[in-house]
């Protein structure tokens, strides 16, 4: 790969990062192929066992290589270790980086895994130890919940005895080495000491700007607010989605052209909005609004328009099958796709998941396919055939590679006549006129 082992600073050689998950594990990964020693420290021992043998299932890759190869070679240069063992970690490491997320569960909050991280940190706290929070948080959380935790915990002085910086998390997966790397870090202190040291170590693998910001709650906000303006962004366009639809008109193509003005920059409309960083935004802000007393209206409602989406999916399936004169209830429909979003293995919070649990609940068959999304599910078939070939419909719900090589001849050989395809990514939209005209029923979002 191009990619160099660096001459590292002594200070910055030891890294341990809590949290081996989506952003953990390539982050833990490129401060070692930079030439760091790096622990990757999660709760998980089988998800370390599995790292430590090699194994991981993220789709991410760099230079050519995989996510597997980078994770192989590292294992083998011995500079990345995987490990459950957090008061080893800590003893070896004086440079800290905190990726454990505060998931959202039924519309709230769990800080809990988060503030039990930093518990443990500060009890291990040594002096002149950086801290750096690097998940993404409900704005304050860095200096009202978690440098109490370390003070306390460590009896250590924050600025003085040991150092706390807030760097936000900006990669999408699939191209988390690549953004780690080449998109602009921000970062700020508690003091301009922590800020400076928290640069200094992340410039290990960012390779363009790193920007301190004057205050940690500007980067946490920031960080919030670029994920709730996609949140909002794709509220909207799925309301000009509803639009074009009854204009007769094509939504993908209306993005396209709005998008050639410079100035504008629609999203695209799909199944749903998920993964862990959009649906949980606005869920992120709203707990500290309602603190301030500053109302959040406008973010509210594309929150639920957005949450609504998989309902609406299957609404407009029910009623097209049942236009066509199918009973909904007893109809089988193939899946393509359950990651919440295109070319991932992801499926935390995803909308086809969502969308595959409303279709049984209102009685219809499901037979699955992902080839990329390891869990097991009752409702996923192990081939594209199984969730093609006699199915009442086949909803295409997230891409993967697999899909885009699908031609027109497989989809004519395979679609039940009189199947109808509802296209969710426009991934066959190339072919609705031959689809149209063998019996097939073309539906786009
Ligand atoms: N996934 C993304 O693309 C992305 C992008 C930007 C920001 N973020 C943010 O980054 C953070 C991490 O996200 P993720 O997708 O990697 O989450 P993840 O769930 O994939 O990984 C988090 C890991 O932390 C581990 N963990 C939990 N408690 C722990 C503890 N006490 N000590 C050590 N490990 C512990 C979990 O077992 C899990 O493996 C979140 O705050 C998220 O919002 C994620």
């Amino acid at each position: 790969m191009g990619i160099l082992v660096e001459k590292i600073e002594e200070r910055y050689k030891n890294v341990a990062v809590f949290g081996q998950g989506f952003v953990g594990l390539p982050l833990s990964l490129s401060f070692s192929f930079r030439g760091c020693n790096v622990y990757g420290v999660d709760v998980i021992k089988e998800l370390v066992d599995d790292i430590n043998s090699g194994i991981t299932y993220h789709t991410e890759s760099f230079e050519g290589k995989t996510i597997q190869e980078i994770l192989r070679e590292e294992l083998k240069s011995n500079r990345y270790r995987a490990t459950a063992d957090m008061e080893l970690a800590l003893k070896e490491c004086n440079n800290i980086i905190v990726t454990v997320g505060i998931p959202i569960r039924n519309g709230s909050h769990d800080i809990k895994d988060l503030l039990d991280c930093c518990t443990v940190i500060g009890k291990n706290l040594k002096k002149g130890d950086l801290v750096v929070i690097r998940s993404t948080v409900i704005p304050g959380t860095t200096e009202e919940k978690i440098l109490p935790i370390l003070e306390k915990e460590s009896n250590l002085k924050a600025g003085e005895d040991f150092y706390l910086a807030y760097s936000s998390e900006r990669i999408a997966e699939g191209h988390a080495f690549e953004e780690f790397a080449y998109m602009p870090t921000i970062v700020a202190g508690i003091n301009e000491e922590s800020a400076n040291k928290a640069k200094e170590l992340l410039s290990i693998v960012c390779k363009v700007d790193v920007i301190t910001a004057s205050n940690i709650k500007i980067v946490e906000t920031s960080k919030v607010f670029e994920n709730v303006q996609r949140d909002v962004n794709i509220a909207m366009v799925q309301e000009f989605a509803r639009f074009t639809e009854a204009l007769g008109i094509d939504i993908f193509e209306v993005v396209k052209v709005a998008n050639t003005h410079k100035r504008v920059k629609l999203l695209t409309p799909g199944p749903g909005v998920g993964g862990y960083c959009i649906p949980n935004a606005y869920h992120y802000l709203e707990p500290k609004a309602q603190e301030l007393g500053v109302s959040l209206d406008l973010l509210r409602l594309s929150r639920q328009k957005n949450a609504n989406l998989p309902e609406i999916m299957v609404t407009m399936l029910e009623e097209k099958l049942k236009s066509l004169g199918k009973d909904f209830k007893n109809s089988s429909i193939g899946v393509l796709g359950i990651a919440m979003k295109d070319y991932s293995n992801d499926d935390r919070i995803s909308p086809p998941i969502e969308i595959v649990n409303i279709l049984k609940n209102r009685g219809a068959k499901v037979f699955a396919y992902d080839p990329v999304v390891p869990t097991v599910y009752d409702f996923k078939v192990e081939k594209l055939d199984e969730a093609v070939k006699n199915m009442d419909a086949v909803m295409i719900l997230a891409k993967q590679r697999e899909f885009d090589a699908i031609d027109l001849e497989y989809l004519l050989n395979n679609l039940k006549n009189g199947a109808v395809i509802f296209d969710a990514k426009s991934l066959f939209i190339k072919y609705k006129n031959e689809l149209i005209e063998k019996g097939i029923h073309v539906m786009s979002i």
